[in-house]
């Protein structure tokens, strides 16, 4: 018995070659809808390797975002905006790959970096195109008003999008820095015309990043078939994601507000059961709705 257990052990934190059947069905779009039609909240995390992309999985989030966070997380860049397509392909066939090997059933979305998509409706083709013969199953694109178009061209050939607005931190120079968006009458406004035309477009998801928790909330009640994704918007959104590394407390800047670190939380931590453990509390916690709380991780 132990023989056996040698011979199978590989080196370097391989991942298994084959692994039980999941237990749950591949999360797909038609599920993620009927999960907001029945007020499941979803549960998103993001994570760029293979390891990272298995025990999330094995964890039990229902999205992974390989995100261009990927830019500060794994390439030690200042923003986004230096994070180039082929890195974000490269990134997301180390997730899918990952997921793939543990027979893991995550939705893969893949974010189109800075540039990929600004120029035309045919670049944003090219370019999503890229990451979904990498393996995404979705890609995600910044902004409202312009993108509607985009994004439109990307669903009618088959391509699912996820949008994001409030903050975009492509555009972090434009927005001059961090910070909470649609907090004035006219930005709320505004945010909720793009949101609504986006919704039009086809987008099937909805980030919400750092916008106040009462205006996403509201947005979300008004979107009937895109469920919104917030992180730092209250806990009226259809679902939550985070920055892997923040919420397993590896930022080691400061932490902003709406981070909850969910390892420092576990009684006794070892190696990678501490890990999963804190992803699947995470997701326990999105799911009963207790991450994030309005009074101390939103505006
Ligand atoms: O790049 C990223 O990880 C993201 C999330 C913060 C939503 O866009």
């Amino acid at each position: 018995m132990t023989q056996v257990a040698v011979q199978n052990a590989t080196p370097y934190g391989t991942l298994p070659t084959s692994c039980s059947p999941a237990t749950r069905k591949p999360v797909s779009l038609p599920r993620l809808l009927e999960m907001h039609a029945r007020g499941e909240k979803i549960a998103m995390l993001t994570a760029y390797d293979a390891t990272f992309a298995a025990v999330a999985d094995a964890a039990g989030v229902d999205c992974i975002l390989i995100g261009d966070s990927l830019g500060m997380v794994c390439q030690g860049l200042s923003s986004t905006v230096g994070v180039a397509l082929d890195t974000m392909r490269y990134h997301v066939e180390c997730v899918t790959r990952g997921v793939r090997r543990v027979q893991g059933t995550s939705w893969i979305i893949g974010d189109l970096p800075f540039g990929t998509y600004h120029e035309s409706k045919e670049q944003a083709l090219r370019s999503a195109a890229v990451l979904m013969q990498a393996g995404a199953h979705m890609v995600k694109l910044e902004g409202g008003g312009w993108t509607a178009d985009t994004v439109r061209f990307l669903v009618e050939r088959g391509i699912p999008v996820c949008a994001h607005l409030g903050l975009t931190p492509q555009t972090v120079h434009a927005l001059g820095g961090y910070r909470v968006q649609g907090k004035t009458v006219e930005s709320a406004i505004l945010l909720k015309r793009h949101a609504h035309e986006l919704q039009e477009a086809g987008a099937a998801l909805l980030v919400l990043e750092m916008v106040p928790a009462a205006l996403s909330a509201e947005l979300t009640a008004e979107l009937s078939h895109c469920p919104t994704i917030g992180i730092g918007a209250g806990n009226g959104t259809a679902g939550q994601v985070l920055v892997l590394h923040d919420m397993l407390g590896l930022n080691l800047g400061k932490n902003p507000k709406f981070v909850r670190n969910f390892m420092a939380e576990l009684p006794g931590i070892a190696g990678q059961h501490g890990i999963k453990e804190a992803i699947a509390v995470y997701v326990e916690a999105v799911k009963t709705g207790t991450f994030p709380d309005n009074s101390q991780h939103a505006w």
